[in-house]
């Protein structure tokens, strides 16, 4: 494993993670520099051409990822707890101690464990939270009519929008990445935050074809617009009868091509969120 990583300045950030979604690179892992406006970034490789490429297209430094290295990545850091709405509070500290510390501290909140690992997804990107925001109005919606509600997230990364589904108190929820290394990441994150059980598996969503009459009251899908495109009118189809499909990850000068898309597939007009260079969309399939 590789380890290509550079320190760029806080307003570099959106220019450099369109660059990485212009090269369909969604492994990085961005963490602000303790003391200072400087944020270092860390893209995790499997091989040595794709270490050349980003080297060659953004500079940096390439790495041979140790041991040492990875045993950092997973141990606790000091990154301050991300809160979502009042409800939810995400640390990326995964020692068991600790998570119950904060927990003692916050008894009325969810708290979360994400630890900065190989996969999308530790909630203080953009994109992650306004899914999380949406996605904790949904539940609470369901919460207080006492209904019954189930989860799909499409490309999950992490696991971190299907756990907090599960603790939000959805029934039947699951999640798909066709990154193997996604899938092994949500297991663990999975078992670090859940007692039940969720379906977790490694699919492509160009090839995700569910069981017929399969649906969901809610599907999450924080992927890039060319993906999104193609696959819009398969995932609307799976979106049960008064539920929700939430959109991120779109750049602004895309989020025309996905909104054409959807009108032309016969999609609900959708609720906007703009954060900086992103958009997330809200439709609810009111029937
Ligand atoms: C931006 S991350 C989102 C992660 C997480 N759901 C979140 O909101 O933080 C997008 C994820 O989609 C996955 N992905 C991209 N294209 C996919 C495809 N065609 N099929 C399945 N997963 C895909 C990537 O591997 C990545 O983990």
């Amino acid at each position: 494993m590789l380890v290509w990583s550079k320190i760029i300045s806080a307003n570099e950030q959106s220019s450099i993670e369109e660059r990485f979604l212009n090269m369909g690179q969604t492994n990085a892992v961005i963490r602000k520099l303790s003391g200072s406006k400087k944020l270092h970034i860390e893209v995790y490789l499997k091989n040595k051409k794709e270490a050349q490429i980003l080297k060659k297209e953004l500079g940096g430094k390439v790495n041979k990822l140790e041991y040492k290295n990875w045993a950092k990545i997973n141990a606790s850091s000091n990154r301050p707890l991300i809160k979502i709405r009042d409800k939810i509070l995400i640390t990326d500290n995964s020692d068991a101690k600790q998570i119950n510390k904060i927990k003692r501290q916050y008894p009325k909140k969810i708290v979360i464990s994400i630890p900065a690992a190989l996969a999308f997804g530790t909630g203080d990107h953009a994109t992650t939270s306004t899914c999380l925001r949406m996605l904790v109005d949904i539940a609470k919606e369901y919460q207080k009519g006492n209904e019954k509600w189930s989860f799909c997230d499409i490309g999950l990364g992490t696991g971190i929008l299907p756990i907090t589904a599960s603790l939000m108190g959805a029934f039947k929820v699951e999640g798909f990445d066709f990154d193997p290394e996604a899938i092994a990441i949500a297991k663990r994150n999975v078992i670090i935050n859940l007692r039940n059980k969720i379906n977790i598996y490694e699919q492509d969503l160009f090839d995700w074809s569910p069981k017929k009459g399969a649906s969901w009251n809610v599907i999450t899908a924080n992927i890039f617009a060319n993906v999104l495109n193609p696959n819009l009118k398969k995932i609307w189809n799976r979106v049960a009868d008064n539920g929700y499909l939430l959109l991120s990850g779109i750049l602004e000068e895309h989020h025309n091509s996905v909104l054409q898309t959807a009108q032309k597939n016969g999609l609900s007009v959708p609720k906007l969120y703009c954060k900086g260079k992103w958009v997330s969309f809200k439709f609810n399939k009111i029937i």
